[in-house]
């Protein structure tokens, strides 16, 4: 075993409590969302029975409406993450403590990637059965409380449910969410990692605020329609569950599918209405697909967030594009080299690029990683083989950090990071020799841009 994957398996023993992964000791002490779905790739290249435990876990949270929260506050309070559970005041109906929003919805492509890995097994059979109903019963939760105009697009009402905490997709929108009567709270993120690579402060109340006004609606679905500070169709969330849907679909075929014929036709539904809809989140203007802002403190009524974050290449990922827009992304790709180790997650030429904030222009690894697959299947081969060789040579430098710095490849954020590691288990250790001669070349051309600059 290289030293490389012998680190990745450690850093997910050392986050590991047992039938559920934390992302970081005391920076994340509980169980995430679609964290834990991609630490159970990680645990699937070398302990599949973990990795079902751990997508089991997950689903142990799920809501009676079907929603599957973005935590479970399983573990003791603990005194180093700000909100806990206190904050929030939700719990599920087997009695465990949750957040009271979701997170982008994963789970299908991770279940569906372990079946591909296991083959064709009664064990993989057999749990593929059982989760295609809470699958189906969390899309549906999507689509039916949070599009219940059956757009075909579906809202999200917190920056932390799309996982990009402090995108500058959101940054218009977080100055005027309403702070008054904001209850107080000690963050903790900035006491364990520099401020500068944190959200700022006044991004920091807009997300308490907007816990405080989901707790006081009851995380009701309807009232959060109707009355949410922040109210959005995102990228994230919009691109992962069609691609979701997909996946699903593939699911039902792997078992035989007779059993689910009902849901397939519902599931087939949905993917039609809905590819036809994503073309909303594409700006011709500027030549990327991009949030809708429907937030009613801004006003905006559905216009385009501006500006261009890694989220649009997500869309690669769901598929389905026109050859003009792989087109247009691809070319976006190539002026984002600049940034020498791709892919930022906010366009490096845009107003609001920071290298080493957070979601505003660091390089998160399962974005890449997703980004990745959608490259392929659009036949972007090289572009993809960059990407991969980009991401491992950063973890060969910095090892598994939360994020890095895409323009010195230097690790921020937290070290021995869950989901990182499990990218690298998951995704490029298997890729090492065929990247292999990508990699020379990629260190020549960081090598030349080092010395351009
Ligand atoms: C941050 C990230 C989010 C992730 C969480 C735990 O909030 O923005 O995507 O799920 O940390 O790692």
């Amino acid at each position: 075993m290289s030293f490389l994957s012998d680190q990745a398996r450690q850093t997910l023993a050392a986050n590991d409590l047992g039938h559920y992964t934390i992302p970081r000791k005391m920076l994340y002490p509980f169980q995430w969302n679609w964290d834990s779905c991609f630490a159970a790739l990680g645990f699937a290249a070398y302990d599949e029975k973990r990795a079902w435990v751990e997508l089991d876990s997950l689903f142990e949270g799920q809501w009676d409406n079907g929603m599957v929260p973005h935590i479970l506050f399983r573990s003791e309070p603990a005194t180093t993450y700000c909100p806990g559970p206190d904050h929030w005041h939700a719990r599920n109906p087997a009695g465990i403590e949750t957040s009271g929003i979701s997170n982008p919805p994963v789970a299908a492509h991770v279940i569906r990637q372990l079946c591909e890995n296991t083959g064709d097994t009664e064990q993989s059979r057999h749990k593929a059965r059982t989760f295609i109903p809470k699958l189906f019963k969390w899309h549906q939760w999507w689509h039916e409380k949070r599009d219940p105009d059956m757009s075909g697009l579906v809202f999200s009402y917190h920056p932390w449910e799309t996982g990009r905490d402090n995108s500058h997709d959101w940054s218009a929108i977080l100055k005027h969410i309403p702070k008054e009567g904001l209850q107080p709270y000690e963050r903790k993120d900035t006491a364990l990692i520099p401020a500068n690579q944190r959200p700022d402060q006044s991004e920091y109340d807009a997300f308490m605020a907007l816990v405080q006004q989901a707790r006081s609606l009851d995380y009701d679905d309807m009232a959060l329609y109707e009355q949410s500070y922040f109210k959005v169709a995102d990228t994230t969330i919009n691109f992962i569950l069609s691609r979701a849907n997909q996946d699903l679909l593939w699911l039902i075929d792997f078992i035989g599918g007779a059993a689910f014929s009902a849901e397939r036709k519902v599931i087939e539904k949905r993917i039609a209405l809905s590819s036809g809809a994503l073309q909303r989140l594409w700006n011709d203007a500027e030549q990327a697909f991009q949030p809708l802002d429907f937030s009613p403190c801004t006003g905006a009524r559905g216009r385009h967030t501006g500006g261009t974050s890694s989220a649009a290449f997500l869309s690669l990922f769901a598929g389905n594009l026109r050859p003009d827009q792989i087109d247009a992304l691809s070319g976006l790709i190539d002026r984002w080299h600049k940034t020498v180790f791709l892919l930022p997650s906010y366009a490096p030429d845009g107003a609001g690029f920071s290298p080493e904030k957070y979601w505003m222009g660091p390089v998160w690894a399962i974005m890449n990683y997703m980004i990745y697959h959608g490259l392929r299947t659009c036949g972007r081969h090289q572009q993809a083989a960059n990407i991969a060789t980009d991401t491992s040579l950063l973890m060969k430098k910095g090892g598994f950090a939360e994020y890095y710095n895409p323009i010195d490849g230097a690790p921020l954020g937290g070290s021995g990071f869950s989901w990182t590691a499990a990218m690298w288990l998951h995704w490029l250790e298997p890729l090492q020799n065929s990247l292999s001669d990508n990699e020379a070349q990629r260190l020549l051309y960081k090598a030349h841009q080092h010395n351009k600059s």
